[in-house]
């Protein structure tokens, strides 16, 4: 028997998959099969949330996690989705969560990727209907504990009006998935994407502008008064973060005198997204040193965060550009 084969099958088309797409990419099997996970692990927390109201999955669990702060009920859903998933793949060796004090290692006959990642990014939001995220990271098992230029890989997921899968490879640059809920999958959108050179808005909370450094009051003077941007903050950052990286701009949570090491987590808020943001021709700085170049010393260290397009970013830190 002979078939017709379509002669554009192996190009990216509207009704590529992530799958297909990572295939024909020619990404390693392994490095396929972890993406399957993570997708399959995103898709059903969107199954999940859609619904939460209506199963009495909101509010809190009455827990305090590793970082002090209240654990939503759907954190802890999130969470174990995301490692019962992965505890599957036999690809994965290392696990770190936000939600897990200590890291996850799994004997396995081979140490290959470890997986850092924020099941629920903005829980804030979940209460409210509000857009919120889950950020991951790729390492090498052996390098939990390295700088962000050592990520294989990094991503995010965004549950808002649609369901966004955003991967971003060194090689290949951030592409777009949105999720066709009626088949079940993430369907390719576009890509490569590259953050605008400038921005026209900026987001912080400045309940805390009072205990910003002066460099940081400088910087969001400048934003304000000197080239106008507006301001936009959601109090989710990974949806505040996408918009950065559509229409370029600044998102930032620097030191505080609530948080003078910052407030968000390195390994699996910051660095993850220095890294998309970076593979899209953005750039994201602590208060000292390129987010990229930090060398973590634990799982669940903070940052000052400051991210954005370059013309901004460049313009905090002219001594070092
Ligand atoms: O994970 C931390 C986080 O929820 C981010 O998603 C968000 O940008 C930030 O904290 C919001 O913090 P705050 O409520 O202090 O503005």
């Amino acid at each position: 028997m002979t078939v017709d084969v379509d002669p554009g099958v192996d190009v990216v088309h509207a009704e590529t998959t992530l799958p297909e797409y990572l295939a024909l990419m020619r990404q390693p099997v392994d490095f396929r099969a972890l993406m399957r996970q993570v997708a399959f692990a995103a898709k059903r927390v969107a199954a999940e949330l859609r619904v939460a109201g209506l199963r009495g999955m909101l509010g809190s669990t009455g827990q305090i996690n590793v970082q002090g702060e209240t654990v939503q009920q759907l954190d802890s859903y999130a969470n174990a989705t995301f490692v019962n998933n992965l505890l599957r793949s036999p690809v994965v060796s290392d696990l770190v969560s936000e939600e897990m004090p200590e890291g996850l290692h799994l004997a396995r006959h081979k140490r290959e990727y470890a997986l850092l990642f924020d099941p629920i990014d903005g829980s804030s939001n979940l209460d409210v209907n509000l857009s919120i995220g889950s950020i991951f990271s790729v390492r090498s098992s052996d390098d939990v504990l390295t700088t962000g230029r050592c990520q294989l890989a990094a991503g995010y997921v965004l549950y808002g009006p649609a369901t966004l899968f955003v991967l971003a490879m060194r090689e290949l640059g951030v592409h777009f998935f949105t999720l066709d809920p009626t088949i079940g999958e993430f369907l390719y959108w576009r890509g490569p994407v590259t953050m605008p050179e400038k921005g026209s808005s900026w987001g912080a909370n400045e309940v805390h502008s009072a205990s910003w450094s002066r460099r940081v009051s400088n910087f969001v003077s400048w934003l304000k008064d000197a080239t106008p941007h507006s301001t936009r903050y959601s109090g989710a950052l990974v949806a505040d973060f996408h918009r950065i990286l559509c229409n370029g701009g600044v998102y930032m949570y620097p030191s505080d005198s609530t948080y003078p090491n910052g407030k968000l987590r390195l390994l699996y808020e910051a660095a993850p997204l220095a890294f998309i943001a970076d593979c899209a021709g953005g750039r994201a700085v602590s208060e000292e040193q390129d987010i990229l170049e930090i060398q973590p010393e634990a799982i669940h260290e903070r940052t000052p965060f400051i991210i954005g397009s370059r013309t901004e970013i460049e313009h905090f830190l002219p001594a070092r550009s």
